[in-house]
């Protein structure tokens, strides 16, 4: 059976640099509120007319692909997460077709699967390249969040902590023994799905929007902040020791951990639990704040820029989320 190896990252971020300070002129908020608690600086807002979630996912696309020396054409398949697409329908993999030639009619399979969309698309190319069917398949996740929130005291809980952007990664099958994605774990809590959610525009209601939803701030997405953080710093050791059992391997052989960043203290607080050293953790939640899907791409991007991926090493993702969502992904770089 062939592994699936990682061959190529990017990332795209928006220009538009957001500092704590700004949002302090829309929001009764404070820097030191919003760093003590998330340990977020900045964030990157996208630009209407510019940036949409499949403009920005194809722009990463586009760097991953040239990282893995290829062409667009060389792509058999599109796995695309994200939260906010860009319509209702179709999906944002679809319209990465609107951005990027592919010289044929390629699948797109948009994941909806939040904070851990990365993961869990990650997840199904790996099955896609282990059974034969595709041999080269891009893996993205693009966000553009910060109009699902909303910039003011009524918003401020969860408007402080997202971002926009986007990264993205080229998988290849290939027939090296012990290299590639070694294992993908996956779960899902629906009944904790209202603690983190948007209900509007769903299908529950007879009439998706009325005017009276502005008002209420029914359009607004919810976050119960103290269930997520109990249960994130829970389940993200959890699936990661899962994924070293299945592997007959051990939290010291982890190289790096690249995990969805949600929250700093969400990332020292698994890096901890994990018994690893700060530098074997990558956060760059201070630059760009939670992502959600485009988080881990973004982050395993800078971190192979910095030259902390090294060929060999183990790498190991992680992400919690709405849902709730989670999992991990094994990498033998
Ligand atoms: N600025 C200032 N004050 C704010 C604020 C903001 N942006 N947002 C909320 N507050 C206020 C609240 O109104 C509340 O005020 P009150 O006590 O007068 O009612 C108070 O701050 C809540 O503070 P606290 O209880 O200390 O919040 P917290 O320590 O639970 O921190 C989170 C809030 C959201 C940062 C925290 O719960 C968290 O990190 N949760 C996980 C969220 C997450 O990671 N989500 C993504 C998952 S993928």
């Amino acid at each position: 059976m062939p592994a699936s190896k990682i061959i190529g990252v990017g990332m795209y971020l928006p220009e538009e640099v957001v500092t704590n300070d700004d949002l302090t002129k829309l929001m009764d908020t404070s820097d030191q509120w919003i760093q003590e608690r998330t340990g977020i600086k900045e964030r990157r807002f996208f630009k209407e007319g510019v940036d949409t979630v499949s403009s920005m996912g194809a722009k990463a696309s586009l760097m991953a692909i040239e990282r893995a020396g290829k062409k667009p054409e060389d792509i058999d398949f599109i796995v695309f997460a994200t939260l906010s697409a860009d319509y209702c329908f179709p999906g944002s993999g679809a319209l990465m077709q609107q951005h990027i030639d592919f010289k044929r009619n390629i699948g797109a399979l948009d994941i909806r699967a939040q904070c851990a969309g990365f993961i869990y698309a990650l997840s199904v190319a790996d099955q896609y390249i282990k059974t034969g069917m595709y041999k080269t398949i891009l893996v993205v996740g693009s966000e553009v969040q910060t109009n699902v929130f909303e910039l003011s005291n009524r918003g401020r809980d969860m408007s402080v902590i997202f971002g926009d952007g986007a990264g993205a990664v080229v998988l290849e099958a290939s027939e090296e023994t012990g290299k590639g994605i070694l294992t993908t774990k996956l779960h899902t809590d629906g009944r904790s799905a209202e603690e983190l959610y948007l209900e509007h525009p769903g299908s529950r209601r007879k009439q998706r929007f009325n005017p009276t939803m502005i008002e209420t701030g029914e359009l607004l997405p919810h976050m119960n902040g103290k269930h997520v953080f109990i249960n994130a710093v829970k389940y993200f050791p959890e699936v990661i020791r899962e994924a070293l059992a299945d592997q007959n391997l051990k939290e010291e052989d982890i190289s790096l951990l690249v995990p969805h960043q949600a929250n700093a203290r969400i990332t020292v607080a698994v890096g901890k639990e994990l018994n690893l050293p700060d530098e074997k953790v990558v956060s760059n939640i201070h630059k760009y704040g939670n992502t959600t899907a485009a988080s881990i791409p973004i982050a395993l991007c800078e971190a192979w820029q910095d030259g902390r991926v090294k060929e060999g090493d183990l790498i190991a993702l992680a992400a919690f989320g709405s849902g709730f969502m989670w999992g991990s992904a094994l990498i033998r770089w």
